[in-house]
């Protein structure tokens, strides 16, 4: 089929595409680079770039045209950035899904899949996280996160359009790159490898839900592939580790000295996350199955190539 891939340049969006290609589809991907790489593009030739902001009806409609599924992943991405730019935080995650969603409808596209955020949970209540569990969400963008859910599945009630949305804990793997904006294993790993020491807030047993950005992608093809189902699903690894274990595990595969500085627990920060991705499995079938040990293991060594 041919499929539109918003946000392919970027770290999650360029894996999705790779594999889009690899299983015999058409992709197409609308990116303006914010913070997306050329050279990601540059390792799948074979899709369709436009350089485009999802905001522009005219880039959005060229793109759309003729594709049967939308994976919707271009965004302001991130708590802190959606706290420095809120308003681009709003304009890019709220109008440009609406911009998508319009097209969707004058195209008669079939299907989208929103790359929703557990952000939206804000501070979190009961574990593991099921789908129920209250939105309250604490940043801009845990709220535009919300209100791409809500716009996606309201059109699914309206038009002839399906919306699965995937509510991604935190997601690791190839292509991810050091992440001025918090994300903690390209942190970690960036700086280890490059002999300096690491921060931890907090005392280290906070517990975090990491899923491979493979996984993340099989959850994506199979949400687009499926017909019938619409919601909104939690997508983590289904299982969590402690910060001070994350570091052993780091620790183990580079073989480096490792410097620990621990500060004081950040405001806003959760103490732990853990998704129930019982509903994913129930509705369309998917079950995480990457583990911590062989993803981290072949991120470090791609690290290692980037450096
Ligand atoms: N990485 C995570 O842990 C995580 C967790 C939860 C949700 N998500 C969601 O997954 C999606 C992908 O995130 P990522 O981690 O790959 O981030 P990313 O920053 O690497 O990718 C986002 C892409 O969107 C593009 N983009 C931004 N604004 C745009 C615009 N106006 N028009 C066109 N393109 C635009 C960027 O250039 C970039 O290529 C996002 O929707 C994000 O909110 C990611």
């Amino acid at each position: 089929m041919k499929v539109l891939v918003t946000g392919g340049a970027g770290f999650i969006g360029s894996n999705l595409s790779k594999q889009l290609l690899q299983e015999g589809h058409d992709v197409v991907i609308l990116d303006n680079l914010l913070s997306g790489y050329r050279c990601n593009l540059d390792a799948i030739p074979k899709a369709k770039f436009i350089e485009g902001d999802i905001r522009d009806s005219n880039s959005v409609n060229k793109a759309i045209d003729g594709c049967e599924v939308v994976f919707h992943l271009a965004a302001s991405v991130g708590n802190k950035r959606s706290i420095d730019f809120p308003i681009d935080d709003v304009e890019i995650n709220v109008l440009g899904t609406l911009t998508i969603l319009e097209a969707m409808r004058k195209h008669k596209v079939r299907k989208i899949i929103v790359s929703s955020s557990a952000g939206i949970f804000g501070e979190l209540k009961t574990l593991p996280i099921k789908e129920d569990h209250p939105v309250e969400p604490d940043s801009p963008y845990g709220c535009t996160k919300l209100c791409e859910e809500k716009l996606s599945l309201a059109y699914a009630k309206l038009y002839e359009i399906e919306a699965v949305c995937l509510r991604y804990f935190n997601v690791y793997g190839l292509n991810q790159r050091f992440d001025a904006y918090g994300n903690v294993i390209p942190i970690f790993v960036f700086k280890l490898l490059k002999g300096e020491s690491i921060t931890v807030f907090g005392d280290g047993e906070q517990t975090r839900d990491f899923v491979n950005v493979k996984d993340v992608v099989q959850a994506n093809i199979v949400s687009g592939l499926n017909r019938g189902v619409s919601g909104a699903f939690n997508l983590g690894s289904g299982t969590r580790i402690t910060i001070n274990r994350l570091i052993e595990m780091i620790k183990s595969f580079i073989n480096e000295p490792v410097v620990v500085k621990y500060r004081a627990e950040r405001p806003g920060d959760v103490r732990h996350s853990l998704a129930d991705v019982n509903a994913l499995k129930k509705q369309l079938n998917f079950v995480p199955s990457i583990t911590m040990e062989d993803g981290l293991r072949e991120y470090i060594n791609w690290v290692k190539t980037t450096l």
